[in-house]
């Protein structure tokens, strides 16, 4: 059997806001990736798509809060660790987070050498200018990453330079699990292609062991994740591998948001495009019974008011209905 990188088990988390209102963003997700695989989490705006990524990394500051569950990487639960310890010994070394917009974070004034010596030194304070100077060096050509971009400035690169660089200076310690948040949406096609491949040749490389790929392109998630996960309201309403899920969906919002985009498989693109009727709940109170309930055409009486449980239905499949995954199928035949 597969070695389990990641392990999350009804993983919970809020924001408290200046005002004092809790957001209840990521509730109770449960998934798991194993070693050489990656999953991709899809879901509208506002989601949670962001904030599951945040949680994932076991480092909780206001106003994000820790609520339940636990995350497990490579065997070692960092859930309940010290955010000293955290710091220490989990980021950049257990999980790394590429967070949305990374690439404009960077500060432009400063050289890229200097934020990877920042990222190794926070880990290893004993290792060597030259040392880490070497260990960029050779990390850059392994990636296909001009050397001399060590000695620049973010201002002196390209956006699509600087997302590589930004994906290069993250995962430079070598992390179990690699986070990459929305990493290509804001490039163009060639420069988005660039920086997945230049992601799965991390993977290859064995100097990530596992991936979670966060983007609002679906369709790009099919042909790059090995499973899908969609998030709708802070909760996972399905997972599954990733064919299975872009093209036989079994939740309705997994259906409604395939629906409502073009994937690229033949036949498919004369399907009429249709969007989800209505807004995802306010997430300062969710409602009682099943966050979609209000916008599914299938939901009944029990839907609003028993909260459901997310159905594992095997090969890593699962949904959070109350309908049977048969009944489902059968109906959305008649539709
Ligand atoms: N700092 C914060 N304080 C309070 N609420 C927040 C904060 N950041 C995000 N939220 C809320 O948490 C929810 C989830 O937001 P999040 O940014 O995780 O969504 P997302 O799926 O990543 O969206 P996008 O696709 O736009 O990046 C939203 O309701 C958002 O308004
Ligand atoms: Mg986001």
């Amino acid at each position: 059997m597969a070695k389990i990188m990641l392990d999350v088990k009804e993983l919970s988390t809020k924001y408290i806001t200046r005002f004092r209102e809790d957001v209840y963003a990521v509730d109770r997700v449960s998934f798991q990736v194993e070693e050489g695989k990656s999953l991709g989490i899809a879901g509208e705006s506002g989601c949670g798509k962001s904030t599951l990524a945040l949680s994932l990394m076991g480092y909780y500051f206001a106003p994000l809060h820790y609520i339940s569950g636990s995350i497990i990487i490579d065997g070692k639960t960092i859930t309940g660790m010290a955010p000293d310890d955290v710091r220490k010994s989990v980021l950049g070394t257990e999980i790394a987070y590429i967070p949305q917009a990374a690439m404009n974070a960077l500060n432009p004034t400063q050289k890229i050498i200097r934020f990877i010596e920042d990222v190794i030194q926070a880990h290893d304070s004993n290792m060597s200018r030259k040392d880490i100077y070497d260990l960029a060096r050779e990390r850059f050509e392994i990636l296909n990453l001009p050397a001399d971009v060590l000695n620049k400035h973010a201002v002196e690169l390209s956006g699509g330079m600087k997302q590589r660089t930004v994906i290069a200076i993250s995962t430079i310690l070598s992390p179990k699990v690699l986070i990459a948040d929305e990493p290509s949406s804001a490039l163009d096609v060639t420069s988005q292609k660039m920086v997945i491949k230049m992601i799965f040749d991390l993977m290859r490389g064995g100097f990530i062991k596992s991936m979670i790929f966060i983007t609002h392109e679906l369709p790009l998630l099919y042909n790059v994740t090995d499973d899908i996960a969609v998030m709708y309201a802070g909760q996972f309403v399905e997972k599954g591998g990733a064919e299975q899920t872009v093209f036989d969906p079994i939740h309705p919002y997994s259906r409604g948001l395939m629906r409502s985009i073009i994937v690229p498989e033949a036949g498919t693109r004369e399907q009429k495009l249709e969007a989800i009727p209505g807004t995802p709940p306010n997430l300062k109170k969710p409602p009682s019974g099943c966050r979609f309930a209000e916008r599914c055409k299938y939901a009944y009486a029990q839907c609003y008011v028993s909260d459901v449980a997310f159905t594992n239905v095997g090969d890593g499949r699962g949904y959070r209905c109350v309908h049977q995954m048969d009944r489902l199928k059968e109906v959305y035949g008649r539709d």
